[in-house]
């Protein structure tokens, strides 16, 4: 018998998901595309997009409905990050960080006066959701972070750093990862803890500059002598190391869906550009090498998708889906990729500047591939499960 069997839950999209999905589209096409490219130039926060969305009710997709969210769930998450990122993937990924891996844990792991705390507000979106698990010697290896919490009485003193972080100078909340016991063996000494920005000790340090998502944040943080209260230990004491495991699941899924996106952004500007394009005195469109690469970025987008569905689905049954998120992951973003350079390729020199959006999909593409763990650590992730 074969070690990997045959998942194929059924995926059929609801009358409310496309409904949902069709009202996010309208709210792309309306709020979020006028002015992607020019907050990516100006390196802008979508400040006012995130109230928007708000307002449609997308801050708290993942979060129950008795602490004021929808629970809509993973699949219906998923449709929502295409769409919005199939638009501007700095508003996507603000998006997916705060409902899959910040709501998404206190929602999954946290007490019942946390959740009445906090989720409200996440759902509100009063608060922005981050999440703080990057060391500058803890990326791939996130077990051998370092990020010190000593306990005083009925509080933990936190000191540290942490790199990368999404959303990080603009979140009201962040689930912080710390090293609780420096005796046990790496993963075993970590703990999750939610932290409010505003608090004393938060400090943001360095603000990235990069290639793609510019309209989104990416920064250091600072923990000096920051001060967290007992009662916002999420889960088990030094059981954090499976909180953050467990979060990235969902993550990944979340960056699959950023990659549909992307991907169907560049698939469609594709065709527009071949049709519209003349050469040799007929449309490039006309061209067997122009549609044999329409031809595999479309494949390869459903593929994708089905991947990413699969994934979505059996985390909304909560089955187990480390395997199929990772693959669900690899797969998507690195046929992310592939279509965002076919589609560069298909507008020639016109798709390497400002003059079409291709550019910016090509960019923005790249990080799918890195964060919430690099393509590797997602084959990793895979192989350990066939062969163990
Ligand atoms: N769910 C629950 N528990 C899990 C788990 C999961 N998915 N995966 C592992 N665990 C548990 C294991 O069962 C194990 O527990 P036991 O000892 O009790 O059996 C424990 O966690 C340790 O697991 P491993 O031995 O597998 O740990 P490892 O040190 O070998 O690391 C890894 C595994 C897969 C390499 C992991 O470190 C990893 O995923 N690395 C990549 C990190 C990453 O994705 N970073 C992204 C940062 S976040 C980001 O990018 C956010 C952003 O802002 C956009």
């Amino acid at each position: 018998m074969s070690v990997i069997e045959y998942t194929t839950p059924s995926f059929d999209l609801s009358e409310e998901v496309l409904l949902l999905r069709d009202a996010v589209r309208e709210i792309g096409e309306r709020e979020i595309l006028p002015t992607a490219a020019k907050r990516d130039h100006d390196h802008a926060f979508p400040a006012e997009i995130m109230k928007k969305l708000a307002e449609a009710e997308l801050m708290g997709m993942l979060i129950p409905e008795a602490y004021g969210g929808t629970a809509i769930g993973n699949l219906a998450l998923s449709v929502v990050l295409e769409e919005i990122n199939y638009f501007d993937a700095s508003v996507g990924v603000t998006l997916s960080v705060h409902n899959s891996l910040c709501a998404s844990p206190i929602s999954r792991f946290g007490s019942h006066d946390q959740k009445s705390r906090y989720l409200p507000r996440l759902a509100k979106g009063e608060l922005l959701g981050a999440y703080a698990l990057t060391e500058p010697d803890a990326g791939s290896d996130s077990a051998n972070l370092r990020l010190k919490a000593e306990k005083r009485s009925d509080r933990w003193v936190l000191n540290g750093t942490k790199i990368w972080i999404t959303s990080g100078d603009r979140a009201g909340l962040m689930v912080v990862f710390a090293r609780t016991d420096s005796a046990a063996p790496k993963a075993k000494g970590i703990s999750a803890f939610i932290v409010e920005t505003g608090w004393k000790g938060f400090k943001v340090g360095k603000v990235e500059e990069k290639c793609g998502l510019r309209s989104s944040s990416t920064v250091e943080i600072h923990c000096e002598d920051l001060e967290v209260p007992d009662e916002n230990l999420l889960g088990e004491l030094n059981g954090g190391f499976k909180v953050a495991m467990d979060t990235l699941d969902g993550g990944r899924i979340g960056i699959a869906s950023q990659s549909l996106g992307i991907h169907r952004a560049c698939l469609d500007a594709s065709i527009k550009y071949a049709k519209e394009r003349q050469q040799f005195g007929q449309p490039i469109a006309e061209f067997q090498a122009i549609q044999w690469k329409i031809a595999d970025m479309a494949t390869d987008l459903d593929a994708a998708r089905m991947l990413t569905h699969r994934a979505a689905v059996m985390r909304d049954r909560a089955v187990p889906c480390s395997r199929e998120a990772a693959m669900a992951k690899s797969f998507a973003s690195r046929a992310c990729n592939r279509a965002a350079d076919e589609a560069v390729q298909i507008h020639g020199g016109a798709g390497y500047t400002k003059d079409f959006p291709v550019e910016r999909f090509f960019r923005d593409a790249r990080i799918t591939e890195i964060y919430e763990g690099v393509t590797d650590i997602q084959r990793l992730v895979i192989a350990r499960s066939l062969l163990k």
